[in-house]
């Protein structure tokens, strides 16, 4: 078996327990166990258990690659693999009892750096409605047993997704980008997690998604489901604080990535 076909299959194993752990915690009763960057960017303490639990078996299986985990940071490895990972992605979903949250698990080629990495397999599970996404490099994308494909035609104007950050600072921002692409949508959804999102436009669920502000671990497994589902993911102005990401199938992205283009143009946002 190839290197990408076993690191899928650990990927995949490893998000599904941590899936069940999570699940678990969350039927037990969520316990609040910090906020981050502001009061609406919560950790609890089942993403830091769960973290946890997937560093520890990554450990044990492949001892010398290198790990980024939102909850736990960064260790660099001794062979050419990284492993990014979003214990829980969709938190605040998490925390109020929606169930779209999920697992994010990436290997990559290369450090943890998203502008020089090469993605090989992901894993996203969202244990509350058992549906596990997998990707791997040049073999498509699954969900289960099923092959995943953007969607190709929006005539009828395309379902986005999208995200705010957590900081009431650039809300403003944000609003004013879902105003402009408005003009190619015929709705928008903001679920709530960034994974599922991306495994969605992979499962044309979405026909695209944008957002501003992710962090490597949000989209590290979601953009190669949504390569390896025959659509585009890009990100823009990569040297500021809050990049843009956007993902689709070619003809949506492109335009996306046009109207964000010309919107940054003409703010300076
Ligand atoms: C968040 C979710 C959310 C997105 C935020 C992310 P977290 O991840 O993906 O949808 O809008 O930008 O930070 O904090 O729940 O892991
Ligand atoms: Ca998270």
């Amino acid at each position: 078996m190839s290197l990408e076909l076993d690191l899928g299959e650990l990927a995949a194993d490893i998000a599904r327990e941590a899936g069940a752990l999570a699940r678990r915690r969350r039927q037990e009763g969520v316990n609040l166990a910090a906020t981050k960057s502001t009061l609406a960017d919560i950790v609890t303490d089942a993403d830091r258990e769960v973290e946890a639990l997937i560093r520890a078996r990554l450990r044990a299986e492949r001892p010398g690659d290198g790990f980024l985990g939102e909850e736990s940071g960064a260790e660099a490895g001794e062979t050419d693999v990284t492993w990014v990972v979003d214990p829980i992605d969709g938190t605040v979903n998490y925390a109020y009892g929606i169930p779209a949250y999920n697992v994010s698990i990436a290997a990559v080629r290369g450090s943890a750096d998203p502008t020089t990495w090469e993605a090989l397999a992901g894993a996203v599970f969202a244990p509350a409605l058992d549906e596990l996404f997998t990707a791997v490099r040049g073999r498509g994308a699954w969900l289960g047993s099923a092959r995943l494909a953007v969607t190709t035609d929006s005539a009828a104007g395309a379902l986005l997704g999208t995200g705010f950050g957590y900081d009431p600072a650039t809300h403003d921002g944000d609003l004013a980008t879902v105003r402009r692409v408005m003009t190619m949508a015929r709705d928008l959804r903001r679920m709530g997690a960034a994974a599922l999102d991306l495994a969605y436009v992979a499962a044309g669920r979405l026909d695209g998604y944008f957002e501003r502000g992710l962090s490597p671990w949000d989209f590290a497994a979601g953009a190669l489901l949504v390569s390896e589902a025959g659509g585009k993911f890009s990100r823009l102005d990569v040297d500021s604080a809050r990049p843009m990401v956007i993902a689709g199938g070619a003809d949506v992205h492109d335009r996306l990535r046009t109207l964000v283009n010309d919107m940054a143009a003409v703010t300076g946002t």
